[in-house]
């Protein structure tokens, strides 16, 4: 088995052109997948991953995502809560009936290599992996989740929040973080989405995000190019609201000197 990488790329730029690459939201999503690609391989080398390995981390950032064109398309959002699970719908269309998976490869010969394809893709949006998942399954799904993760805070950034969670500006800034969220928070885990009630919780869900990352590299890269940062600092014209980003900061910032200090001891 061998992964031939341009290959990939030009059939992943082949696909995305059916849609439109002049509507931002596409090309929000091509560019991300790239750069959850290189993370994957990042992270993955991080821990000491080479040769195929690297392939693969690699292949399951370039096709996380595949289901966020059709799932745009058919909805116009790219919100799951209103549309379809877009990581399962990837997995249906890269190996249901339109097996989109043989554009990419010319054999499927490695079955644990397109096992761990399937289940990574699957489950990388997931509030939580399946408990019972160990091993290398294990391991390539949290590089993947890592590398969304990390890239989602770029995206926070880079994109006006009043597109990705279509609402206005003045609901953003005026609305306030609901106590089921600022408590996930606390204790120091991701949001739910049945917890999320106001505009202003989605960014504190993206903010939470944080505590989810396993790989300390991770964790690094977030912090080190700085739009995890500018996420935190996000102003609102709430004096409440502000109160509870700082609160947040704070939080956020005990967690990772912890993380590091672990991270630290076990080397
Ligand atoms: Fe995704």
């Amino acid at each position: 088995m061998k992964v031939d990488r341009q290959k990939i790329i030009e059939e992943f730029g082949n696909y995305t052109s059916d849609y439109d690459i002049s509507d931002p939201k596409i090309k929000l999503k091509v560019d991300h997948t790239y750069r959850v690609a290189s993370l994957c391989e990042r992270i993955a080398k991080s821990i000491g991953l080479e040769g195929m390995d690297l392939d693969l981390a690699w292949c399951c950032g370039m096709l996380h995502d595949i289901g966020r064109f059709e799932q745009l398309r058919r909805y116009n959002t790219f919100m799951d809560s209103q549309s379809i699970d877009h990581a399962q719908f990837g997995v249906e269309l890269l190996f249901g009936e339109e097996r989109l998976i043989d554009r990419f490869f010319d054999n499927l010969e490695d079955e644990e290599f397109f096992n761990i394809l399937h289940d990574a893709i699957y489950y990388h949006s997931a509030y939580r992996l399946p408990e019972d998942m160990e091993g290398r399954l294990l391991m390539f799904s949290d590089i993947l989740r890592d590398a969304d993760k990390v890239d989602i805070f770029r995206v926070n950034v880079e994109t006006p929040l009043e597109d990705i969670y279509n609402v206005t500006t003045s609901e953003l800034v005026e609305s306030k973080i609901s106590d089921g969220v600022m408590d996930a928070i606390a204790a120091e885990h991701a949001v739910l989405r049945d917890l999320k009630h106001t505009p202003i919780d989605n960014v504190a869900g993206h903010m939470a995000l944080f505590f989810e990352l396993i790989y300390p590299y991770s964790m690094e890269v977030a912090r080190e190019q700085g739009y995890y940062d500018k996420l935190l600092n996000f102003q609102s014209n709430n004096f409440e609201t502000n109160k509870q980003i700082k609160q947040i900061r704070e939080i956020v910032n005990k967690f990772y000197e912890k993380s590091r200090k672990k991270s630290r001891q076990a080397i």
